[in-house]
């Protein structure tokens, strides 16, 4: 019987993961364009940060989480998302002690959702968090830094929708209108949000069923409820994203799924991917630092979801550049190989960032051949036993209709050089 890859946990195979790189590539390259350094954190971390940071009346932490016990008896959880991390970092390592903190961190996250396109068990975050700034002028930075990311990258099919939660003491008089609302309509609800109404109120307004969506509408909406320092930061966020032409959506049943928001909540959702549109969510935590014995810290961050982000791009019709060879080395009959291995070598070692693929394992010359042809290399440099003897080598370009030509072994370097130099700033404007 084949082996199984776990239920919601992919490969990323070759031909996805050229993508993948390119774009953890192009998010590393703008976070650091705006001072956000790399913070590296395990996998695994002590149940109580997700159960006191993202709160125990959540679906992750009531049903999604993958905890075990340790061969010495600790609850320990494979982390279902970066913040709570990140925030134990800076408390640990005394990162927040009269500092500002401004941090990316990456990797995958694990949760027990139902697998589906888009929503996996294994799944990949790109995080940025910043710690320490009371905002609203970071908030709308990084905002404003999310939607660099789909200008550069072509990105379309966003939209970015905005709410404020207030202060957990705002957020509480409004639970208690909530709480009164919904128990009004107690007979229409369904187990669920009858479940949510008396622990989590606020999540029954993220419920998808059809039938609840009437009532949803007509409750009453956190905006109303807001403390007045909310309602000023959250209006000078607004109209630092107005400056910026940063186009949103009011959405006042915005609530996130996990318990440590308060005031500025966001999500960018797509419709071109299906059920599982949020893309990149994130919002001010104000709170956290404190709740897990650090001194009073106000925070914010957001997390994109690589898959879709990935699935977003293509769909958008993004390719990452090609990866594929730049020259494939054919080397055919007695002593040529030796040569090659020594050819392959230099030519690396001269030219900076060069692929060069060798002929690896013989083969005959149509072979070989036609192994350069599927490396997709732009040039194949051919050495048979007379180029050998002659200190020559033969250099054919693969895509255009130019002759073969023969050029001395050690003038390789130079004229290669110049010849990808060449074949790259054509195709720069064949982009253009
Ligand atoms: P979140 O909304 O739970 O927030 O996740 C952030 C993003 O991760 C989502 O918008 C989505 O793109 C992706 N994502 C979540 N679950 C899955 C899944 N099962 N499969 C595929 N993608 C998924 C957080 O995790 C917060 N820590 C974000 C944050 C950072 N808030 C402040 N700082």
């Amino acid at each position: 019987m084949k082996p199984k890859a776990i239920r919601g946990m992919n490969d990323i195979l070759p031909e996805k993961s050229a993508t993948w790189r390119y774009l953890e590539q192009v998010l590393q390259e703008i976070v650091h364009s705006y001072g956000y350094e790399e913070i590296r954190l395990p996998i695994l971390e002590h149940t109580e940060l997700f159960r006191r940071s993202i709160g125990e009346v959540t679906d992750i932490v009531e049903k999604e989480m993958y905890t075990f016990e340790d061969r010495n008896g600790e609850s320990l959880t494979m982390r279902p998302e970066a913040t709570a991390s990140v925030v134990r970092a800076g408390i640990t390592n005394g990162l927040l002690h009269n500092q500002r903190q401004k941090l990316w961190t990456s990797g995958p996250m694990f949760r027990y959702e139902k697998p589906q396109k888009g929503r996996y068990r294994q799944f990949h975050q790109f995080n940025v968090e910043a710690l320490g700034y009371a905002g609203p002028d970071v908030d709308a930075e990084l905002i404003i830094m999310s939607a660099r990311m789909w200008r550069r990258l072509g990105i379309s099919r966003l939209s970015l929708e905005l709410n404020s939660l207030g202060t957990p003491e705002a957020r509480k008089r409004y639970r208690a209108t909530l709480v009164e609302y919904f128990s009004g309509v107690k007979n229409q609800l369904d187990q669920d949000s009858i479940r949510r109404l008396e622990r989590n109120p606020l999540r029954i307004l993220d419920s998808k069923n059809p039938e609840l969506q009437g009532i949803i509408e007509a409750a009453p909406v956190m905006l109303d409820y807001l403390d007045a320092e909310s309602v000023e930061h959250f209006e000078e966020l607004r109209e630092l994203l107005d400056i910026a032409g940063i186009a949103y959506t009011l959405n006042p049943r915005l609530v996130r799924g996990l318990d440590y928001y308060n005031r500025t909540v966001f999500e960018w959702v797509t419709d071109a991917l299906g059920s599982q549109g949020a893309v990149c969510s994130g919002g001010r935590y104000d709170g956290l630092v404190e709740k897990l014995g650090g001194r009073p810290t106000p925070a914010v961050g957001w997390a994109m979801g690589i898959e879709r982000f990935v699935a977003l791009f293509e769909a958008c019709g993004g390719k990452a550049p090609d990866t594929g060879a730049d020259v494939y080395i054919v080397a055919v009959g007695e002593g040529t190989l030796q040569r090659a291995v020594g050819l392959a070598e230099q030519l690396r070692d001269a030219i900076a960032g060069i692929r060069v693929e060798l002929n690896l394992g013989g083969g005959s010359f149509k072979s070989q051949m036609k192994r350069a042809d599927n490396s997709n290399a732009g040039f194949a440099l051919i050495l048979g036993e007379r180029e050998l003897s002659e200190g020559r080598v033969g250099l054919k370009p693969m895509h255009t209709r130019e002759e073969q030509t023969s050029i001395g072994l050690d003038d390789v370097a130079s004229v290669l050089s110049r010849k990808l130099d060449k074949a790259a700033a054509d195709a720069g404007a064949e982009d253009e």
